[in-house]
């Protein structure tokens, strides 16, 4: 029975994480041994693997090369924003990576330093992280999408040597010129780096600045090749930042030791990836997803990675993902429901399937946000291979929750990202930290110590980590989502407890949208909210109470107040919607009743809390969002009594 199977290697992963992690440290080639597997004498901090040493570049490349692989594809480039395919072998990604690696180090980069990446999806974007683990320099990739004062904000929290960028990202909308988003954040940022380096692509150039900036090209032109620095398990590998309830971004601190050997054991037990086989993460470098599952899982498992610089729609068409599967022989694919969404809104009966073979495709993986049974089922019908509901986060790096494909295929629960991978004790805690019965909801929470490959810390910052994450439940880490687990230990997560929104799942803060808002000249409050949208999951929706006395124009104040979150916090944030309100509805204590709000704006009953300052409050919420064509057909029951 495959139920009895999964089960039987969960119990032997939490009796024994001993035995179960050194077994599965043994796929990964160390440079000094693993003697001991978790160090918990500083606990709640665990360290994986202590004592023993590696170099996960050379995991990832170097060793498939000596081992004679290096005629392998590693990393395959489907690019249709630019109409060009390129298939890099790991023998071709170990000679750049290792001459970009040489031209870092002639920068002085080496151990420990600190290198953001901010980069388009191209193949030069992971020869950059591999070329930083290859010296032991932590790097940090901040996504494209993201605005200036984003990047400027992690540049101060990460205080890098070197930022590495391109000279342009290509979306549908056309050509996106990066260098003078990064010059903007330079000039913002408090910290100033040593230098940059700066990629041209033919579609933009950059301008570079004579003594700081410099180019990839002639820097590579003249490198020597750099070796694969020994690094400890436990030295960082990056750090990537993730939006918290705050407006400061959380740089999730990732290791090398425990990490390479959780993502190894991931490609198999839930990917079902055999060496050279072909997988694809329709994803983005810049997100977590697109570190293990792009970059770094299948290359440790050597598998061939198809890296893809497109949308799953418009270029050209939905039947884009469908072609390349078959073109490539992709065997697991991985995206977000969002992006089934929004092949299924433009093409209902998947006729651009039609003429294509898709055989190769064994698996379809979801995760990045809830995912709605009709996209599962949808896609399930479409494709006729198991759509499998995987939920994990920056933080744990790898599935917490999913069907294990490479174990024991389980029966699908559509709604359901299955059960707690081996590894994972996942348990659903009452308001007391005590664990609620089957099918009552809760906060989901993991039983420390978390699995190699999950998060060591917040960079620079053990107290943020221990408050936000452990203090909650002692003994526990919270994973700030709430769901619940039926009898059979089938998790369903239903949402955030707190203000972090998945937008076409790309995780962010309510809370920077709201700083943001409040920074305008005639805002005097501002409230956001996440509201259902049949596309992207979640958008941001902008309450906003202006200054008395403000007379202009309601409609310029809101197309400013859009334009001014796109200019800071991204297009990524998808902010389009805003409305003035006169008051927002609040407890007596003062905190914004957002959870209310949301309610009202999803068009759920409400029952007006008894903390509540003023309950006409909510009549005027009501009123405003339905006034902007929200909230119908069905209006909310707004119980004021
Ligand atoms: N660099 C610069 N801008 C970017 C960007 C990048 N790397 N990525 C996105 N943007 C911009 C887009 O151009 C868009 O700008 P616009 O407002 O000018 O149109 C905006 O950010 C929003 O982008 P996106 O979220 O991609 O939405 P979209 O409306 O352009 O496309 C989908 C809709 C459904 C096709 C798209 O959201 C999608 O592919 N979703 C899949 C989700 C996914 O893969 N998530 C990763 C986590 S697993
Ligand atoms: P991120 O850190 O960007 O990967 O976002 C993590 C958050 O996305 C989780 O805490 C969940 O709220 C949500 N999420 C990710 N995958 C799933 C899933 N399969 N089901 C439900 N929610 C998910």
């Amino acid at each position: 029975m495959p139920l009895d199977k999964v089960r039987q290697m969960q119990q032997q992963a939490w009796q024994d994480p001993q035995g179960f992690w050194s077994q599965a440290a043994q796929t990964i080639s160390w440079m000094k041994p693993v003697e001991r597997v978790l160090d918990d004498s500083q606990a709640p901090f665990y360290r994986w693997f202590p004592g023993a040493t590696l170099n996960t570049c050379y995991n990832a490349v170097d060793r498939h090369v000596e081992a004679g692989f290096g005629e392998q594809t590693a990393i395959q480039y489907v690019s249709p924003v630019t109409g060009s395919e390129r298939a890099v072998s790991y023998g071709e990604l170990q000679q750049q990576v290792a001459t970009f690696a040489g031209a870092l180090k002639g920068l002085g980069i080496g151990k420990g330093d600190r290198v953001v990446i901010y980069m388009p999806m191209i193949p030069e974007t992971a020869v950059a992280m591999l070329a930083c683990a290859r010296l032991g320099a932590i790097h940090s990739v901040v996504f494209g999408g993201f605005a200036p004062p984003e990047l400027a904000s992690r540049i101060d929290d990460a205080q890098p040597k070197l930022v590495i960028s391109a000279s342009c990202g290509i979306e549908p909308s056309g050509v996106i010129p990066y260098k003078p988003l990064l010059d903007a954040a330079l000039e913002q940022s408090q910290h100033q780096v040593q230098g940059t380096v700066i990629f041209a692509r033919p579609q933009c150039q950059a301008e570079l600045k004579a003594g700081r900036d410099h180019d990839w090209q002639a820097l590579v032109a003249n490198a020597e090749p750099a070796g694969c620095v020994e690094v400890a398990a436990d030295d960082p590998l990056y750090i990537l930042y993730t939006s918290g309830t705050t407006g400061r971004p959380k740089g999730v601190v990732r290791d090398n030791g425990g990490h390479a050997v959780a993502l190894a054991w991931s490609m198999k037990a839930i990917y079902n990836i055999d060496a050279g086989d072909v997988f694809w993460a329709a994803s983005d470098v810049g997100w977590v997803v697109g570190h293990s599952y792009i970059v770094y899982g299948p290359l440790l498992a050597r598998a061939t990675t198809l890296l893809y610089e497109g949308k799953p729609v418009g270029t050209p068409d939905a039947g884009a993902f469908w072609r390349i599967i078959d073109k490539f022989k992709v065997k697991s694919f991985f995206t977000a429901p969002t992006a089934i969404r929004a092949i299924k809104r433009v093409d209902a009966d998947a006729s651009l399937l039609q003429g294509v073979d898709i055989g190769s495709l064994q698996a379809l993986f979801l995760a990045g946000e809830r995912c709605d049974p009709d996209t599962l089922n949808w896609a399930a019908e479409m494709l006729k291979v198991p759509v499998v509901d995987h939920w994990w986060q920056t933080e744990t790096g790898w599935s917490i929750c999913a069907n294990p494909m490479g174990i024991a295929p389980l029966p699908i629960k559509a709604g359901s990202p299955a059960l707690a991978v081996p590894g994972y004790q996942v348990e659903v805690l009452d308001e007391e930290g005590t664990p609620v019965a089957p099918n009552q909801s809760g906060a989901i929470s993991i039983k420390l110590p978390l699995p190699p490959g999950t998060l060591m810390t917040l960079w620079n910052n053990d107290d943020r980590y221990r408050d936000g994450y452990l203090a909650r439940y002692p003994g526990y880490y919270l994973t700030g989502d709430a769901g619940y687990m039926d009898e059979e230990g089938y998790l369903y997560v239903m949402g955030r407890v707190d203000d972090i929104i998945n937008v076409a799942g790309h995780r962010l803060s309510t809370g920077r949208f709201e700083e943001v808002l409040s920074h305008h000249n005639a805002v005097a409050e501002a409230a956001v909210i996440g509201i259902n949208d049949s596309l992207k999951g979640q958008l941001p929706l902008g309450l906003v109470v202006l200054k008395q006395g403000m007379d202009r124009d309601l409609e310029t104040i809101k197309s400013e107040l859009v334009a001014l979150v796109r200019a800071e916090v991204g297009a990524v944030g998808a902010f389009k919607l805003v409305g003035v309100v006169e008051k927002l509805p609040k407890t007596r204590s003062g905190k914004i009743l957002r959870g209310t709000m949301r309610k009202i704006a999803n068009g759920e009953a409400v029952n007006t809390p008894a903390t509540i300052e003023d309950p006409q409050a909510l009549l005027v919420i009501s009123q405003a969002l339905a006034q902007m064509g929200l909230n119908t057909p069905e209006q909310p029951v707004l119980d004021l009594s």
